[in-house]
C-alpha cells in the first residue's frame, strides 16, 4: 500500500531525547551499566494506600464506563485539594478528569486554537508544548526563561512577542526542564499581559507539590484577580503521587471553556479508567505521609547535587526551587548540549538529556533528573568530577 501519514502530522516530530534514550537501551541490552539521570519519573513506588484502594475498587467491580468527564467523587476531591493547597476555587463542573496531563495538554490546545492562531510557550520547556500546537496548525512563538534571570520572565520581551493573532500563553511552573518557579512579580506581569491582550493562559502545575524552600510559595496564576476566567489549569497524579503509569490527571477551567473540552475528551477516551479514578479519590483524601517523605528526599538530593556541581570548574547550576530537575550549564566545555551528552554516555556511561531538546535557549545546558537514588547521584557526581578534569 502506498501509505502516507495525514498532513496534520507533518510537523509532529519524534522527541529530541530519543538518541540518548536509544543509547541507554542499546548499552543496557549488552549488559553495560548506565548511570541514568534522564527520567522525569519519581523512583518511588506508588504509595501502598493508593494501590490498596485500586485493588478494593476492582474487587467492588468498579469496572464500567463512567461519565466522560470523570466520576463525581474525584472531581469533588480535586476541588478540595485545589482549595486547600492552591487557593483555587473550582466547582466539580469546572473539572475534567484526564488520562494524564498529557491528555490535558491536547485538550487545552486543540479545543481552543485555530489555524494561524499564535501560542506563546516558554523557551526552554517540556517538549510536548512545542509539538501539539502544530497539529492545530497554530504558530508557536517563544518567550525566554534564562538562567541569568533565575528563569523568571522578561516582561518587555514577552510583550514584544504578542501580536493581534496571539491567543494563548503557556506557563509551566515549577518548570521542566529548569526547575525554576515563577515568582509573584512574573505571574502578575503575565496576568496583566493576558488581560490587556485578551489571552488564554494554559498553566501546567504538575510539579506543584515539589517546591522545596520555605520562603518559596507556589502560586497558581488562576488564583490572581480576574484570571480564573481565562486560565486552563492542568495538574495530575504522575509526579506528586508517583503514579506515572496510572495515567491520571485533571484539567480545570470555567464552564464556557470546559464545555468544548469535555466534548472533545469524550470522543478521545470516553473517560479515564474507572478503578484508577477511585484510587485517585483515596490518593487525594487519605494522605499517609509518603508525599512529604518523597518531597524531603528530593530536597536532600537537590541540595547535594547543587553543592557538588557548583564546586566544579566547568559546570554550574542555579538552585532550582521546584520539580526534580537541574539544568546544568555546560558552556565552558565548548561543546554543544548534544555533543556533551553523547560524549558523557559514550565515554562515561552517564545519561543526561541535552538542554537543546527543550528549545533554542536550552543550548549549552544538560538536564539532570534527581528522581534517582542517592547511590546513582553519587556515581553521577564522581563521573562529573572526572569529566571536569578534561576541559
Ligand atoms: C511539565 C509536564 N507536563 C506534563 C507531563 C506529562 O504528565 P502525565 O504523566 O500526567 O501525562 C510532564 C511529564 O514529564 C511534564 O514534565
Amino acid at each position: 500500500m502506498n501509505f502516507k501519514q495525514a498532513n496534520r502530522l507533518e510537523n509532529l516530530h519524534t522527541s529530541g531525547t530519543r538518541v540518548i534514550m536509544g543509547k541507554c537501551i542499546e548499552l543496557e541490552s549488552q549488559g553495560i551499566e548506565v548511570t541514568k539521570l534522564t527520567l522525569g519519573e519519581p523512583d518511588f513506588n506508588t504509595p501502598e494506600y493508593i494501590v490498596e484502594a485500586c485493588k478494593k475498587s476492582l474487587d467492588a467491580a468498579q469496572t464500567r464506563y463512567t461519565d466522560g468527564s470523570g466520576i463525581p467523587e474525584l472531581k469533588k476531591a480535586v476541588c478540595e485539594k485545589l482549595e486547600a493547597e492552591n487557593n483555587l476555587h473550582y466547582t466539580p463542573e469546572e473539572v475534567t478528569i484526564t488520562t494524564g496531563v498529557a491528555q490535558g495538554m491536547f485538550l487545552g490546545i486543540l479545543s481552543t486554537l485555530n489555524e494561524g492562531d499564535e501560542i506563546l510557550i516558554p523557551d526552554p520547556v517540556y517538549l510536548t508544548y512545542s509539538e501539539i500546537p502544530n497539529i492545530a496548525g497554530a504558530v508557536i512563538k517563544r518567550y525566554n526563561l534564562l538562567e541569568e534571570n533565575n528563569y523568571q520572565i522578561d516582561v518587555d520581551e514577552v510583550r514584544s512577542k504578542i501580536t493581534d493573532k496571539t491567543k494563548m500563553l503557556v506557563i509551566v511552573s515549577p518548570s521542566n526542564p529548569t526547575g525554576g518557579v515563577l515568582d509573584l512579580e512574573s505571574l502578575e506581569a503575565l496576568a496583566d499581559i493576558a488581560k490587556e491582550n485578551d489571552l488564554l493562559i494554559l498553566s501546567d502545575e504538575i510539579y506543584d507539590r515539589f517546591v522545596y524552600d520555605d520562603d518559596q510559595e507556589l502560586i497558581s496564576i488562576a488564583s490572581l484577580p480576574g484570571m480564573k476566567e481565562r486560565t486552563i489549569v492542568l495538574n495530575g497524579f504522575s509526579k506528586s503521587m508517583a503514579m506515572t503509569g496510572w495515567r491520571l490527571g485533571y484539567l480545570c477551567a470555567p464552564v464556557n471553556i470546559i464545555e468544548p473540552i469535555n466534548r472533545l475528551s469524550f470522543y478521545m477516551t470516553a473517560g479515564t479508567t474507572t478503578f484508577v479514578q477511585h484510587a485517585g479519590v483515596v490518593g487525594l483524601r487519605e494522605e499517609d505521609g509518603s508525599i512529604q517523605r518523597m518531597r524531603d528526599e528530593f530536597k536532600k538530593r537537590r541540595d547535594y547535587l547543587v553543592k557538588e556541581i557548583n564546586q566544579l570548574r566547568n559546570f554550574r547550576c542555579n538552585n532550582p526551587e521546584g520539580a526534580f530537575y537541574i539544568f546544568m550549564n555546560i558552556k565552558k566545555t565548548g561543546m554543544t548540549s548534544e555533543e556533551f551528552c553523547n560524549y558523557a554516555i559514550d565515554k562515561y556511561r552517564l545519561a543526561l538529556i541535552p538542554g537543546s531538546a527543550f528549545g533554542e535557549k536550552g543550548e549549552g545546558y544538560a538536564r539532570l533528573s534527581y528522581a534517582s537514588s542517592m547511590e546513582v547521584l553519587e556515581k553521577a557526581v564522581s563521573i562529573l568530577k572526572e569529566m571536569d578534569k578534561e576541559f
